[in-house]
């Protein structure tokens, strides 16, 4: 029998890591957790409840009366987030939350509170997850660190033609705008910014496709498993 591992998967936004994390899982019949749904997910509750993210008593509360959990939808072959029993998988997508999202994960009470979940998660190995500070924060021992970067305008693209399948009128210069917009945030933060772990693996790909993406980061992963 084979040894499990826990498998990090950090990065910019859009730059392919949910992609590459939700397939490798999907090959390894690993656990995958998309971390990043879970702080749309709190942004969704703050905006729907007007928390003020300059209120940390507010945020305490609020937090105390959030409940997160994914559950797998076949249809999709992936997990959706629920907020308080309600699937939120499309609302925490769209823009508005897109939009607030990075302010709300930068506050130190907010990790906290994603970042114990997270941990519990990966208590029995065999888990992909991505988000930012996975490497460096959530799993400092991971056995595989996964630093994936693509060049930033094929970014900007692939997160267009994605919410173009819901949002038509949706332009190019917002969708840039946002993506700098956050990048800057999440690696600026004071609280565990966004950075590449000393020993992660970098995987780059703005030249190569999903197939290979995968093929490279399989290749690791077996590795690491072989001498776990
Ligand atoms: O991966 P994503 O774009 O869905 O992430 C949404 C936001 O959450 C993004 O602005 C960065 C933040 N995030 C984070 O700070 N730490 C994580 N582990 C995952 C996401």
């Amino acid at each position: 029998m084979s040894n499990k591992i826990i498998i990090a998967i950090d990065g910019f936004s859009s730059c392919g890591k949910s992609t590459l994390a939700k397939a490798l899982a999907a090959k390894l019949e690993y656990v995958f957790i998309d971390t990043g749904a879970m702080y749309r997910a709190i942004a969704l509750y703050f905006s729907r409840n007007n928390i003020s993210l300059l209120d940390p008593t507010a945020i305490a509360n609020a937090l105390s009366q959030i409940q997160l959990h994914f559950e797998y939808n076949p249809h999709t072959l992936k997990s959706d987030m629920y907020l308080n029993g309600e699937n939120v998988e499309l609302q925490i997508r769209e823009m508005q939350v897109s939009s607030k999202v990075s302010e709300v994960a930068a506050i130190a009470a907010v990790r906290n509170f994603a970042v114990a979940q997270q941990q519990a998660m990966g208590q029995h190995k065999g888990i992909v997850m991505d988000g930012r500070d996975i490497g460096t924060v959530v799993f400092p021992q991971a056995e595989l660190k996964i630093f994936v970067t693509a060049d930033p305008a094929i970014r900007v693209n692939r997160r267009l033609l994605e919410l173009q399948a819901t949002d038509p009128a949706i332009t190019i210069e917002a969708v840039a705008e946002n993506l700098q917009h956050r990048d800057h945030i999440d690696s600026t933060r004071a609280h565990s910014p966004l950075r590449q772990a000393a020993d992660a693996l970098v995987l780059d790909n703005t030249h190569i496709n999903k197939e290979e993406q995968l093929e490279m980061a399989l290749k690791w992963a077996r590795e690491r498993i072989a001498h776990d």
